[in-house]
């Protein structure tokens, strides 16, 4: 009987395993070198010395450079995401209804102005169309687009911007405004309330508040 070593992966679990072998002469390419705690605390130091090494900033720099080119790299694809799918405009539709005639009295009416940038006006009488009825306004001062307020004291559009004045009827008489504002088209739906066609509008310097499709008779 003899009494020799036994490796762990010689036992009865050790069937069909790879038995490593152990070399038992020292490794040569080791031969000199020190494995103590010492040299490892001595190669620790030496690698920090490593990291403030001029290569070391100039890795630094390659990864600034990197980080840059990816933002810039994102922010082109970004704007092409922008430009492929362009922010929706919700602008109002350019025709619309506005109820029943019998819910107007004479006059300008603001119900519009925000929403649909129209002023509705009831006249008894009109001189153009020499008959009672309706017409719509566009709120755009004809001198440099801002929108009038109507002063009811006063039966007046005042622009604020520069001072322009516009009759209810929509004729300039004062300021800078070269022209009277713009009407729009207006009829009666087949449910019979207003419709006002901001698609088409009408001019009274070109002649064209005469076109029936710019007054609603009553
Ligand atoms: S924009 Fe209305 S007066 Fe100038």
């Amino acid at each position: 009987m003899t009494n020799e070593p036994t490796s762990p992966s010689s036992g009865p679990n050790a069937v069909g395993k790879t038995t490593a072998k152990v070399p038992l002469e020292p490794n040569s390419a080791l031969a000199g070198k020190t494995t103590t705690a010492a040299a490892t605390r001595k190669r620790s130091v030496k690698a920090v010395a490593a990291d403030s090494s001029p290569l070391m900033n100039r890795r630094g720099w390659m990864g600034l450079a990197w980080a840059s080119f990816a933002a810039a790299t994102g922010g082109c694809l970004a704007a092409t995401g922008r430009f492929m799918f362009p922010n929706v405009l919700n602008e109002p539709p350019q025709q619309f209804s506005i109820g029943f005639p019998n819910e107007y009295g004479d006059g300008v009416d603001e119900r519009w102005k925000d929403r649909f940038a129209v002023w509705i006006v009831r006249t008894p009488f009109d001189v153009v169309h020499e008959s009672a009825g309706f017409y719509a306004l566009l709120t755009t001062c004809t001198h440099l687009g801002c929108t009038p307020n109507w002063l009811s004291a006063e039966s007046k559009f005042k622009c604020p911007c520069h001072g322009s004045g516009f009759r209810p009827t929509g004729i300039n008489f004062e300021g800078p405004a070269p022209r009277p504002l713009e009407r729009a088209g207006i009829l009666l739906g087949e449910d019979g309330q207003i419709v006002v066609d901001k698609s088409r509008k009408f001019q009274w310097e070109l002649g064209q508040w005469s076109d029936p499709a710019s007054f609603l008779r009553v």
